[in-house]
């Protein structure tokens, strides 16, 4: 069951308010390339990029656990020239094979557990083309994610403003729970959410059992070279080798 955020259609629709377009976003969208290919975003949500993707004429699957992400996205912009399946990252199977796979919006954070982590990257490498790339990022644990994410906030929505407080539950090692409170026009929603901050070591041995070659690794969203003790995220592109 995913968070409240993303099954609730009235959480939901608030999604792309709260992350718009970003140069993360530009990131993923120039890996997809000038000629058209064959992309899966997993963890699409509203498919923002799998939108823009589409919209530049590449093939586009998105992929999320969450219907009420899946039928935002469908209504959106270029949702119709979107293929939308409803699947988690360990377990969907497709007949087709991809170019680019990519998680982005640090849906790879969700997955928990080391077993999680392996199922989705044998699963992903099972559905890239050879030399296909696997992108994602997740954030670098070595932050006091844990003071960042403990915060206040407002949405500018068409029928008014809703205020959001997210709270830190708890870290503990690499996992963090927190919850996000939306106080809406009608009442109040909570959604509950648990994120694991992988250390790269830990992630870059996991790729490699998986049989993938991990070709680079940014620190930042204009490629700049990953500083352990600064850099605030861990992009990873990594290439299905055969
Ligand atoms: C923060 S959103 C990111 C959405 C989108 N990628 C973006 O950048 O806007 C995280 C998404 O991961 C999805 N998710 C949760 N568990 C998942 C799983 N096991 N496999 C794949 N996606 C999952 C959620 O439903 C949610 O839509």
């Amino acid at each position: 069951m995913a968070d409240a955020h993303y099954e609730l259609p009235e959480l939901a629709a608030l999604y792309d308010i709260d992350s718009g377009w970003s140069e993360d976003r530009a990131f993923y969208l120039d890996l997809a390339g000038a000629e058209p290919s064959r992309v899966l975003e997993i963890g699409c949500g509203t498919g923002l990029v799998s939108r823009a993707m589409a919209a530049r004429g590449h093939r586009v699957t998105g992929l999320d656990p969450a219907r009420a992400m899946l039928d935002s996205g469908r209504r959106a912009p270029h949702g119709d020239r979107v293929h939308w399946i409803e699947a988690t990252a360990q377990d969907f199977s497709l007949a087709d094979r991809f170019d680019l796979i990519f998680m982005t919006g640090h849906a790879f954070q969700v997955l928990l557990e080391d077993d999680d982590v392996s199922n989705a990257l044998t699963n992903i490498r099972r559905h890239l083309a050879p030399r296909g790339v696997f992108a994602f990022e997740t954030r670098n644990p070595v932050l006091r994610w844990e003071a960042i994410f403990h915060t206040t906030g407002t949405l500018a929505t068409e029928t008014g403003p809703v205020p959001v407080q997210w709270r830190v539950l708890w870290r503990r090692g690499d996992i963090i729970r927190f919850d996000t409170h939306y106080q809406l026009a009608d009442g109040e929603r909570i959604s509950e959410s648990t994120l694991r901050f992988m250390p790269l070591d830990r992630l870059t041995e996991l790729l490699i059992a998986t049989g993938f070659d991990v070709s680079a690794i940014f620190g930042d969203w204009d490629r700049s070279a990953f500083d352990p003790a600064t850099s605030r995220e861990i992009i990873v592109l990594a290439t299905n080798p055969a």
